[in-house]
């Protein structure tokens, strides 16, 4: 880039967008090139890159063969739970992805064409990612820690052609059988998919083909024996690479869509501006690819930019210990590292002192990155004394799919202040506004939004619901989109972020919702009503906490109460998932309300952290709170 720095880039970025997004946009090769950089005809809603083509694979993996890359590694596969490594070449990459899109297309499958894929972390989820980006198909990667009813949501949304599953994913407590949570989510949904691709792995083989469906069931290895590769297929700046669902407050997930134009332009320009990777360096995020996190930055950006990708299958802790993330550094001379929080949490509670960190030789490792969750000052410190790199928190969210705020390492390094992900990245007009919708001065603290229009690489809209992204994220303050986030800026204009303004939950930078967990608890039939609130956990960040109100003549005191409470745990866990990792409900007498009947979450919340709860002057029955005040200080 020809910007000296980070001040003129992001002065250029929001005062001459068209020529700073023309210019990144000459990174990415594409068949027809942009024209017009910005459509702007039709606000709220923005496009970029309108008439121009490309194919996003193409970018990932053909044109850095094309260009000498072949047989540079393109990922390490690093599987401590399975005992196994593979590195797989740019060349060897490619030749699985082109025959599994071909496998695909004898399936059907064509451009435009959706394909929920429900795997662990192994390297044929990356496959049928960039096979489906081939096709110009468009894939919806489900997390496999949530459960049949979350899975059957998405699939009822997404109407996938075809479902790719894995026959298991590994935990380090157990193996995880995923082809009959399929099976179970299919049967609740009623959209059914024409096939479903099951890959075997023998810690738990599934029975493929055994039932009678309306669909065919396939194994993976037999499909892809038979199949042509196929060629790239182009597509349309502006046509969906994927959909990728996220909780919002009510138990409806909502499918954020992530184009291809401006996602490859966007995501090759942070992985050197931002995380100072450029092409040949190793590069690994611990996260998984059901997350943002994975698509983004195991996934698209190492690949666009021709990185080599660490796909990691453990943990930070237990697979086997607190030194996993060392050893893999120092094995595969790892120049920068990206996870959340919470993991670094968890290696400083096994290893304090870092006596496993010094058994690894970190010299290849640069810098740091953390995102998902608030990095805590004390974990910040922690990992900058041990690690001796820079240790640098970016937030940012599923709906904008890289970085809103970011210390930019390539660009121009700033000085890293604890508590603040620094300041607004190329692009974002970050703006901190109040409850009437103007602009807070440094200091103040208020909603986090963000002027439109968004940059390249942020969501265009809601999969088939232009309605409730305009009503859920564009009509409270018109002109701005509102990230959900509170915080405020500082004299220097670094960002805070302090957390949620409304009922989502962030258990261990997993995005929750309060409402898809109540749904599951108000499932029970001695239930009558019920709350879930996310309050302060050591490890986690936050972590759920199930109050309920019982029906009248349930006993909920003693062992009955004790039997249901454990019925509501489990119920979370098949309804919602393990991943929700709620452990403790309470049997309350009645829950505080407004007097227009709206749960008063926050408070509750407030009481729970041990904070002096605002209470409401619109509250139903103070006395509530004082009751409920001895049960939400108690904690299991
Ligand atoms: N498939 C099936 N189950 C899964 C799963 C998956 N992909 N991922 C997690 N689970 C299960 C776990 O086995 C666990 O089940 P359990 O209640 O039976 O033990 C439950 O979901 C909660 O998992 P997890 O959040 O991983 O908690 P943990 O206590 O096992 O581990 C950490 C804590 C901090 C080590 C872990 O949360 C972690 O590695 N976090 C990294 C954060 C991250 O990757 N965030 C993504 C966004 S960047
Ligand atoms: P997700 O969409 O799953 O990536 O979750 C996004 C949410 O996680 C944000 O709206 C924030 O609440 C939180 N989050 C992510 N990164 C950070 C960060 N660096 N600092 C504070 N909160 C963060």
């Amino acid at each position: 880039m020809t910007h000296d720095g980070y001040a003129a880039a992001y002065a250029e970025s929001l005062e001459q967008p068209d020529e700073f997004w023309r210019r990144a946009a000459e990174r990415i090769e594409w068949i027809t090139p942009p024209t017009t950089v910005l459509d702007d005809s039709n606000p709220p809603l923005y496009r970029w890159f309108p008439g121009a083509t490309l194919n996003t694979c193409f970018n990932a993996l053909d044109r850095h063969v094309r260009d000498g890359r072949g047989e540079q590694p393109a990922l390490i596969h690093d599987s401590p739970v399975t005992g196994t490594q593979q590195t797989i070449t740019y060349a060897g990459l490619l030749a699985r992805v082109a025959t599994f899109a071909g496998a695909m297309a004898s399936l059907g499958v064509e451009k435009g064409d959706r394909v929920v894929i429900y795997m662990p972390m192994v390297p044929e989820a990356v496959v049928a990612m960039l096979a489906c980006a081939r096709l110009g198909a468009i894939h919806s990667v489900v997390f496999g820690g949530f459960a049949p009813a979350e899975l059957a949501a998405r699939i009822e949304d997404a109407q996938p052609k075809v479902v790719v599953a894995a026959s298991c994913g590994i935990e380090p407590s157990r193996v995880v059988e995923y082809k009959p949570m399929l099976d179970a989510a299919l049967d609740r949904s009623s959209h059914k998919p024409e096939s479903v691709i099951v890959l075997q792995r023998e810690q738990a083989r599934a029975a493929v083909g055994e039932r009678d469906t309306d669909w065919e069931e396939l194994d993976w290895d037999e499909l892809v024996a038979d199949a042509e590769p196929a060629d790239c297929v182009e597509v349309a700046a502006t046509d969906p690479l994927y959909i990728l669902y996220t909780s919002g407050t009510t138990g409806r997930p909502k499918g954020i869509v992530r184009d291809n134009g401006g996602h490859a332009v966007a995501l090759r320009w942070s992985m050197d501006n931002i995380y100072g990777i450029d092409p040949g360096d190793v590069w690994f995020t611990a996260s998984d690819v059901g997350w943002v996190v994975g698509h983004s930055y195991i996934v698209y950006a190492p690949l666009l930019t021709g990185a080599t990708t660490v796909l990691y299958e453990g943990k930070p802790v237990g697979t086997p210990d607190a030194g996993a993330f060392w050893r893999l550094i120092a094995e595969h001379k790892v120049r920068a590292m990206f996870t959340a929080p919470t993991a670094y949490r968890a290696i400083k509670r096994d290893d304090p002192r870092g006596e496993l960190m010094r058994q690894h030789d970190l010299s290849s490792l640069k810098a740091v990155f953390l995102a998902g969750e608030r990095l805590d000052p004390d974990t910040y410190e922690w990992a900058t004394s041990m690690l001796g790199v820079p240790v640098v928190d970016n937030w940012w969210q599923t709906e904008t799919g890289w970085p809103i705020a970011s210390n930019l390492r390539g660009l121009e390094p700033m000085p890293l202040k604890p508590g603040s992900p620094s300041v607004p990245v190329p692009g974002y007009a970050v703006v901190i506004l109040d409850e009437s919708g103007a602009p807070l001065p440094a200091g103040q603290e208020g909603a986090i939004c963000l002027r439109l229009p968004m940059p390249p690489g942020t969501l265009p809209t809601l999969w088939g619901d232009d309605q409730r992204f305009v009503d859920g994220y564009l009509s409270t303050f018109p002109g701005y989109y509102v990230s959900g986030d509170g915080g405020h800026v500082d004299e220097d204009g670094y960002l805070y972020v302090m957390g949620r303004t409304d009922d989502i939950l962030n258990v261990a930078g997993h995005r929750l919702s309060t409402g898809s967990i109540e749904a599951a608890l108000a499932g029970h039939p001695d239930v009558a009503e019920c709350a879930v609130i996310g309050v302060a956990d050591e490890l986690k960040g936050q972590v759920p906490r199930g109050l309920v109100v019982l029906k009248g003549g349930v006993d909920g005191s003693g062992a009955e109460g004790e039997r249901i409470c454990a019925e509501l745990v489990q119920r979370v866990r098949d309804e919602v998932g393990p991943v929700a990792a709620l452990r403790q409900v309470d049997v309350v007498a009645a829950l505080p309300k407004t007097r227009s009947g709206k749960i008063l979450r926050k408070t509750m919340r407030e009481l729970a952290d041990g904070r002096t709860p605002v209470v409401p002057g619109t509250i139903e029955d103070a006395s509530v709170l004082e009751t409920l005040a001895q049960v939400l200080r108690r904690s299991t």
